[in-house]
């Protein structure tokens, strides 16, 4: 049985400027222990899915739909029973560590108190653990860095005290939202390492949520392309990066800068993300794809399955997008 199962998850914000649609019907599925990128342009909906998933969306957000996580619903469950699931089933890391740390609390009580508070044990014993913890995400020297502030450290060094913390409490799913975008290129690669070793030792599912497909292969088994809050296709990474089966891919897959082609072979996708206050009932990318047709911009197409497990929501030929 799948740990994490999301069906037709729709999210959207009341704005003065009318209501938000951000996410869209969203389903996807994650069993124990696999990993799944989400991958898609700024304005995908990617963070909010995952603050769904989550109960942190904004006051002015709702959600609808379902997500069930381990044998339960957790959609929109009261606080105090999300606060149980966030802190020891599900942990997140954000794009910078820096908002999620305390600047004034040194990085070993700021540890201890998420295992003295979720799990309640002796402050000894949890330091011990915050140590084993650091030293698990190659901090040298984790006993003596316990005492230091975050400030202290260099943005690449406070990714991984965030990874340590979110393990902390043993989760079986963690979501990584964009955490390398902050971090120059040689760090980038270093906490993408550390992001797929940390899920393959603690066997835990992840979720890696980013806007740049560069950081992906390697990292997680299987990728889902994004768009307008819905899904444009998903499948194993290697299907998807080898085998794009939806123009949006594609046009993704061109503006990754690559050795083999010079910088200015690059192609970015022409056009302006989709007005989320005013959606059409077709598919959001047929106002930039340059396979669209008629029905693209009347009917939304369904999401089917084809290949290997893979799905793709489209209806051009499969054949013709190459
Ligand atoms: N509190 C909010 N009120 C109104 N719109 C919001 C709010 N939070 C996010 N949005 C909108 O939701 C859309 C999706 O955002 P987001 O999930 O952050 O995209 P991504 O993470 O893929 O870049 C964006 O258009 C964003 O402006
Ligand atoms: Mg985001």
């Amino acid at each position: 049985m799948a740990l994490l199962e999301v069906a037709d998850l729709r999210v959207s914000f009341d704005t003065p400027d009318g209501t938000v649609h951000a996410v869209n019907g969203m389903t996807l599925s994650l069993d124990a222990g696999q990993s799944l990128a989400i991958v898609g342009e700024s304005g995908s909906g990617k963070t909010q899915l995952a603050f769904a998933i989550l109960g942190l969306l904004a006051k002015n957000g709702q959600a609808t739909g379902s997500v069930h996580f381990d044998g339960q619903e957790i959609l929109n469950l009261p606080e105090p029973k999300l606060n149980k699931v966030r802190a020891n089933e599900i942990a997140m890391i954000f794009q910078d560590p820096m908002t999620s740390l305390n600047p004034y609390l040194r990085v070993g009580d700021q540890m201890a108190e998420v295992l003295m508070l979720h799990q309640g044990t002796s402050k000894r014993k949890a330091l011990d653990e915050s140590a084993k913890m650091l030293d698990a995400v190659r901090i040298p020297d984790a006993r003596s860095r316990l005492r230091m502030y975050p400030h202290e450290f260099s943005g690449g060094m406070r990714q991984r005290i965030m990874a340590a913390m979110a393990l902390l409490c043993r989760p079986k799913l963690l979501i990584a939202d964009e955490p390398t975008t902050a971090l120059d290129v040689t760090v980038q690669n270093q906490i993408m390492e550390l992001i797929a070793d940390i899920q393959r030792d603690f066997d835990t599912a992840l979720i890696l949520i980013t806007h740049d497909l560069a950081i992906v292969a390697g990292a997680c088994q299987r990728t889902l392309v994004m768009y307008g809050g819905q899904v444009m296709e998903m499948g194993t990474t290697d299907d998807v990066f080898e085998a794009p089966s939806h123009p949006y891919t594609l046009g993704l897959l061109n503006a990754v800068p690559r050795l083999d082609i010079p910088q200015e072979a690059l192609q970015t996708i022409p056009g302006d993300p989709p007005d989320l206050t005013r959606l059409s009932p077709g598919c959001p990318f047929s106002p930039r794809c340059a396979f669209a047709d008629g029905p693209c911009r009347e009917t939304m197409p369904p999401l089917e399955g084809f290949g290997q497990g893979r799905l793709r929501a489209c209806h051009a030929d499969r054949e013709t997008v190459t």
